[in-house]
């Protein structure tokens, strides 16, 4: 398959692009798009023909469930069977933006979307050419990242081409994302509301509108050089190429790698650094928003550079890092997913 790439203006998206991607998903076509947090592969979420080619493409797991993004809370309304208030309140506040709310379903969303299950993940996305695009194709679009199973999530068209190039037949290219990290996933309903995916919307933010929220118990800030929970308790995903490794002082470990002849990729907040043509230094923000969107970026520059290991300084800690801590521990995480 030919894979097209389509250039859209990302603040003011070209209306006649855009309804014709919009034509293509509502004809069952997969049309890959920018939205603030990464690139999604989207199909039209009501055509279980066209969901099962987002999983043939990214050779995902047919037990994960997929987010459906919605143009507005009247459209995720449709599509789920209870909107508690805490669900009101949140929209209110983050939609569009990087928080997915899952719900219990309403039977109009196929199976195959929610892995059998009898709820469904639904956002808004806040970048403008996915508004246009829910917009116009009016219908609920599923969408996981734009890349291969258990890859980083693409953050630019060319990491969506490099990734899944001849498997899907458009991307719209908006440029980089301006997010960098996923949505966070929070589920609501009997109880207390829980944090499934910590992503850019931080669990103070969020609790900020609705009071306490649970964390997962596999959650855990890195803090030494052996920071992984229990195995099976984090799954490999988010991965670059080459082993990830983090490490409270990375520049001796640099330092080792280097001596052994390797090449070796570093995230570093480090000032100063040794010059060594087998080092690629990736200097990291010292502030999360900034840090999260320019993780994965660095990462697909390293993988592109092929590096043979990646040393990562471990960020700070704080619950405002908990996203950058969950991804660098999966990509750092040897063992694949069981699912
Ligand atoms: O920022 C994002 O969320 C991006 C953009 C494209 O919107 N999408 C994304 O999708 O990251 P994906 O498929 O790569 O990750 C979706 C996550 C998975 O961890 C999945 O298990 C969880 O959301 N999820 C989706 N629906 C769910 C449900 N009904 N119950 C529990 N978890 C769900
Ligand atoms: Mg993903």
């Amino acid at each position: 398959m030919q894979t097209q790439t389509w250039r859209v203006d990302a603040e003011e998206p070209d209306a006649e692009i855009i309804a014709q991607s919009a034509e293509r998903l509502r004809r069952g076509e997969l049309v890959a798009f920018p939205t603030e947090t990464v690139y999604g592969l989207g199909a039209n979420a009501q055509d279980a023909g066209a969901v099962a080619r987002i999983f043939a493409a990214k050779g995902r797991p047919s037990r994960n469930p997929l987010i459906v993004h919605v143009p507005d809370a009247t459209a995720a309304r449709a599509i789920v069977a209870e909107w508690p208030d805490e669900a009101e309140r949140l929209a209110e506040r983050f939609w569009p933006g990087p928080l997915t709310l899952v719900l219990p379903r309403r039977d109009t969303i196929p199976d195959i979307v929610t892995g059998g299950g009898a709820t469904v993940g639904v956002r808004v996305p806040a970048h403008p050419v996915a508004l246009a695009l829910l917009r116009a194709a009016r219908i609920p679009v599923a969408a996981p990242s734009a890349n291969r199973s258990l890859q980083i999530s693409p953050t630019r068209a060319e990491h969506v081409l490099h990734s899944l190039g001849g498997l899907i037949p458009l991307i719209l290219d908006g440029g980089p994302t301006s997010g960098g990290l996923e949505s966070t996933v929070l589920r609501l309903g009997e109880g207390r509301p829980q944090l499934l995916r910590p992503g850019l919307l931080t669990p103070a933010e969020i609790e900020a509108v609705i009071g306490p929220i649970l964390r997962p118990e596999a959650l855990t800030l890195a803090t030494d050089d052996s920071p992984l929970p229990a195995p099976g308790m984090l799954s490999r995903h988010y991965a670059p190429r080459a082993p990830l490794e983090l490490h409270t002082n990375g520049a001796a470990r640099v330092r080792t790698l280097l001596q052994a002849g390797r090449r070796v990729g570093w995230l570093t907040f480090a000032a100063s650094l040794p010059a060594d043509p087998a080092l690629l230094v990736q200097r990291m923000p010292t502030e999360p928003a900034a840090y999260s969107a320019r993780l994965y970026a660095a990462l697909h520059e390293l993988d592109a550079a092929n590096v043979e290991a990646i040393v990562v300084d471990i960020p700070p800690h704080g619950e405002d890092w908990l996203a950058v801590h969950d991804r660098l521990q999966r990509a750092a995480t040897a063992e694949n997913s069981p699912n």
